[in-house]
């Protein structure tokens, strides 16, 4: 399928090709408020939320960002009023099923992070053809994380482990950090370099515990809906000024 791609937008001339993040990790947080502060019922801020999130993705694919980890729905998110989880569940599906096109045009390659299973079953087929479809792109890597939680993660990749080394295909003194990462929802692709968190928050919310390990984290008070190409700029360019020491100490 060859299909007209969307006019990029250039890589703004104070930012660094060659050090940008490869991978970004968002946490969208304040859609509720952003709804709420306009006397709009919550639901009206997820929806802008979705359209903050395309405009973020193709800002990313236009800037050469290779990966994208949208944090959408943790393992904590199913305690919300059921009309709020089900409204996002229906968004999800949605949206999917709506952007797919649009997807493939812009060579975006999807993959769900979390627990599927726990899903309604409508949108775990959209999940399916999504991800099956857009395997074949070679463009930004969009992770979606949906019944997602780190310890959650964590845990059953300690149970796969545990599995293996019961089952005799694995010693114990062969588990390092590499093997680790084999086992987590995220193993073919790198840790994010940069977290981005709206709506001031200071918590990691059991987003990505392994993998933020040495990320730089950049936190607005900005409400997801708001989080517009200028404030991402911004945030590019602050981690641009950042030091990434990784625990040692600066070259001098
Ligand atoms: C947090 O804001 C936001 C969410 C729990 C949902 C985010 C989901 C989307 C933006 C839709 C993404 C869609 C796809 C298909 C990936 P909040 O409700 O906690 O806001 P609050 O803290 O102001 O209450």
């Amino acid at each position: 399928m060859t299909a007209k791609p969307t006019a990029l937008t250039a890589l703004p001339h104070d930012l660094k090709p060659d050090l940008l993040p490869r991978h970004i990790a968002v946490i969208m947080d304040g859609n509720g408020r952003w709804a709420k502060q306009r006397g709009l019922p919550r639901i009206m801020g997820h929806r802008r939320g979705v359209d903050t999130l395309k405009k973020l993705l193709r800002c990313c694919r236009d800037w050469g960002i290779g990966a994208l980890t949208a944090y959408a729905f943790s393992t904590e998110n199913w305690g919300r009023p059921i009309g709020e989880v089900d409204f996002l569940m229906t968004l999800f599906e949605r949206v999917l099923r709506k952007e797919l096109k649009e997807m493939m045009e812009e060579d975006v390659r999807i993959q769900f992070v979390g627990d599927l299973s726990a899903l309604p079953d409508t949108l775990q087929r959209e999940i399916d053809r999504a991800v099956a479809d857009t395997q074949v792109n070679q463009g930004i890597r969009f992770s979606v994380a949906t019944n997602y939680g780190g310890r959650q993660e964590i845990l059953q990749a300690c149970r796969a482990i545990a599995d293996q080394v019961q089952q005799g295909h694995l010693a114990p003194h062969e588990i390092d950090e590499s093997l680790f990462s084999r086992y987590l929802y995220t193993s073919n692709i790198s840790d994010p370099d940069l977290l981005i968190r709206t709506s001031g928050e200071m918590r990691i919310s059991n987003f990505l515990l392994w993998q933020l390990a040495y990320s730089e984290f950049y936190i607005t008070d900005t409400l997801w809906p708001d989080f517009d190409q200028a404030e991402f700029h911004q945030a590019l360019i602050a981690y641009q000024q950042r030091h990434r020491r990784f625990g040692k100490i600066e070259n001098s």
